[in-house]
């Protein structure tokens, strides 16, 4: 008997002081009425937001209400659901939330009504839920709103509007989700509504109606109750055919608002005008409070933009405010334009740059025979070049070089292009002093052809060219006469070179010498002689040489 009564008081006891230990939190009083859906959220925030467990109790019943979605009273996640209710559900329902060391309990005071409405079907009078009251404001556009509290497993939907028990057409009302917009409310929207709902849960149907009270106030404060568009602001927005577009409707507006906030095209909702393809849709609501107003963000979404969509406005309405925005294509980028076309001038310049470097001895040589201007201006020079050349003391040097100065050149610039040169050792008269010779002579020259010998012998250049030479090419570089560098052989080192050949070779590059030194016939259209000739000035009219020669001499 012991053992019993103490393992009776075992068993009692936790449940009876877990229930106890609950802290009584808040009683609330509901009104619904019968034969129709009712559903009670348990929330009482912060408790309730956390992970808690809740549970639903029938005062004073310790047994939980059931969890089976086909019973008719039913707890699913923190809500109660009566479907539907009845007048014997009337009584004191118990919430009770537990986490992990704290325990509260939520009263609700269920007290299941019959209300009667006006006969809208035929069939009789309807049962009213609870009432609710509401405010339009005279002068501008407002809305009321359907409450229907039900958790997320109850389908709601085709809602009807009704005042003073006739069905609401269109017209100044729209009909928008579970709101009803009225424009320019007039003190005649005064009165009693309802909106009746379809609602659909595990495959049954229940209906919803829900009376509404609506009391006009005229609204003389007017100008601080026009809600703010901040964005869009009647601007244009470019954007490619074919791609996504989000644009919000940022809009604040006062705390006790009523305003309907919504996105239309051509004067209808987005969400109608679009209600088969879905292509624009406008998103829900958010909302952030501020002490003195609210700032609401609605955004319109195109899942893809189509050429309708360009230069129609799509406008926000927020009350009597509106705003639009209009889709622009994308002007063509002008500057892309610019820069590809800069850029292919450019690659042009450069190819026309590189082509010629490539050809422009050859294009100037052509330039030269074709163009050939008997007119030449007469400018007191009598030969077309003074060639200077060292001695070098190597015989296969000094016999190349000869041949090279005394054999080849006149060849090749004499006999084949018609130039006139001043070879010394060749054009002197006889016992005249050296220093004369040149001096007098180098004035009458175009052009100064110095021949270079490979390095072995580059550092006798200066011992092997007289000392007036020497002054008169210096002269001549001061002078900006034109100097012609032709290397015998490749001249690695310059360092060697007077300070002037190595600026000549710096400026203007050198003419190497390619192949054998032989007396065989050379010819003016191999690649050096076009380089040399290139160098040379203008071929011009074989002289009347005879006369400016007996000039010269005498
Ligand atoms: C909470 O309310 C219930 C029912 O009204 C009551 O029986 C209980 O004593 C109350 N508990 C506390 C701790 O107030
Ligand atoms: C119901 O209550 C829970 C817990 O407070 C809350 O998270 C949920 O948002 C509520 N649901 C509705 C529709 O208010
Ligand atoms: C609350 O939860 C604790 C542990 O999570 C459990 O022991 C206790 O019985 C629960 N109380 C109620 C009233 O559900
Ligand atoms: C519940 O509400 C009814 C009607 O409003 C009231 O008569 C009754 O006293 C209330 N019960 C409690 C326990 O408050
Ligand atoms: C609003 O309604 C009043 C009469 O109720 C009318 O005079 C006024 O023109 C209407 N305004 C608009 C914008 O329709
Ligand atoms: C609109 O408001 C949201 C914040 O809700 C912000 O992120 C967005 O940038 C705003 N848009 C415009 C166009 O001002
Ligand atoms: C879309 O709206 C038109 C006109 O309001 C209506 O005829 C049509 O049935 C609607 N389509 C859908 C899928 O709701
Ligand atoms: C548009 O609004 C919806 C809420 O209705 C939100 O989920 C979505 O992220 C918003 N889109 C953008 C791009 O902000
Ligand atoms: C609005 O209607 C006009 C003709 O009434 C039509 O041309 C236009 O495409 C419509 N706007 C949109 C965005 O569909
Ligand atoms: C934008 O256009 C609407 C008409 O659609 C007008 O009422 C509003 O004043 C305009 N807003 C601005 C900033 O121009």
């Amino acid at each position: 008997m012991l053992a019993l009564l103490l393992c009776g008081v075992s068993l009692a006891l936790p449940s009876f002081v877990g229930a106890d230990s609950c802290k009584n939190v808040s009683m609330q009083n509901e009104a619904p009425s019968a034969g129709q859906p009712f559903a009670f959220n348990c929330t009482y925030p912060p408790l309730t937001s956390g992970k808690v467990h809740v549970t639903w109790y029938k005062y004073p019943s310790r047994i939980p209400i059931s969890k089976n979605t086909q019973s008719r009273i039913h707890q699913e996640q923190n809500w109660i659901l009566f479907l539907p209710l009845t007048q014997e559900d009337s009584g004191i329902y118990q919430c009770v939330i537990n986490s992990t060391n704290t325990c509260h309990r939520i009263h609700v005071n269920l007290t299941v009504l019959r209300k009667y409405w006006c006969d809208i079907s035929g069939n009789g009078q309807l049962i009213l839920s609870d009432e609710y009251k509401q405010i339009l404001h005279a002068g501008r556009d407002d809305s009321l709103t359907c409450h229907l509290n039900f958790p997320q497993s109850c389908v709601l939907d085709s809602i009807t509007w009704y005042k003073d028990c006739k069905e609401i057409k269109e017209g100044r009302f729209i009909r928008w989700g579970i709101k009803l917009s009225v424009s320019n409310v007039s003190a005649e929207d005064g009165g009693n509504y309802a909106c009746q709902a379809r609602l659909t849960h595990t495959g049954k149907h229940y209906t919803v109606l829900n009376s509404i009270t609506v009391r006009i106030t005229e609204t003389n404060g007017y100008a601080g109750r026009i809600p703010k568009i901040i964005y869009p602001k009647n601007n244009s927005i470019e954007v490619q055919l074919g791609s996504a577009l989000t644009v919000d409707c940022n809009i604040t507006d006062t705390r006790d608002n009523t305003n309907l906030r919504c996105w239309r095209v051509n004067n209808t909702l987005v969400d109608d005008y679009y209600n088969e393809s879905k292509r624009i849709r406008e998103g829900s609501e958010s909302h952030i409070p501020f002490q003195k107003h609210i700032f609401y963000t609605v955004n319109i979404t195109f899942l893809e933009v189509k050429m309708e969509d360009y230069g129609h406005p799509f406008i926000c309405h927020a009350g009597v405010s509106a705003a639009y925005f209009i889709l622009k294509l994308p002007a063509p980028d002008v500057r892309a334009y610019l820069i590809g076309g800069l850029l292919a001038l450019v690659g042009a310049a450069v190819s026309v740059m590189y082509i010629y470097n490539i050809f422009k001895i050859d294009i100037v040589l052509w330039y030269r025979s074709a163009c050939h201007s008997p007119g030449t201006k007469e400018d007191g020079k009598l030969y077309d070049a003074y060639v200077l050349y060292p001695k070098p003391q190597g015989e296969i040097q000094s016999h190349d070089v000869d041949t090279l100065v005394l054999k080849i050149l006149p060849e090749v610039l004499e006999r084949q292009c018609g130039y006139k040169l001043f070879i010394f050792g060749r054009d002197e008269f006889p016992g005249q002093a050296v220093a004369n010779v040149i001096d007098e002579n180098i004035k009458l020259c175009r052009r100064l052809i110095i021949i270079l010998v490979p390095e072995s012998l580059s550092f006798d250049l200066l011992k092997n060219m007289s000392e007036e030479q020497i002054a008169v090419y210096n002269a001549l570089v001061q002078d900006g006469m034109k100097v012609i560098l032709i290397e015998l052989e490749k001249v690695k080192d310059y360092t060697a070179m007077p300070e002037s050949i190595q600026y000549i070779k710096q400026k203007h590059g050198a003419i190497q010498w390619s192949g054998d030194i032989t007396e065989q016939s050379q010819c003016a259209k191999t690649k050096f002689w076009k380089k040399v000739r290139y160098h040379m000035p203008p071929k011009r009219l074989p002289p009347s040489s005879s006369a400016q020669l007996l000039k010269h001499t005498s």
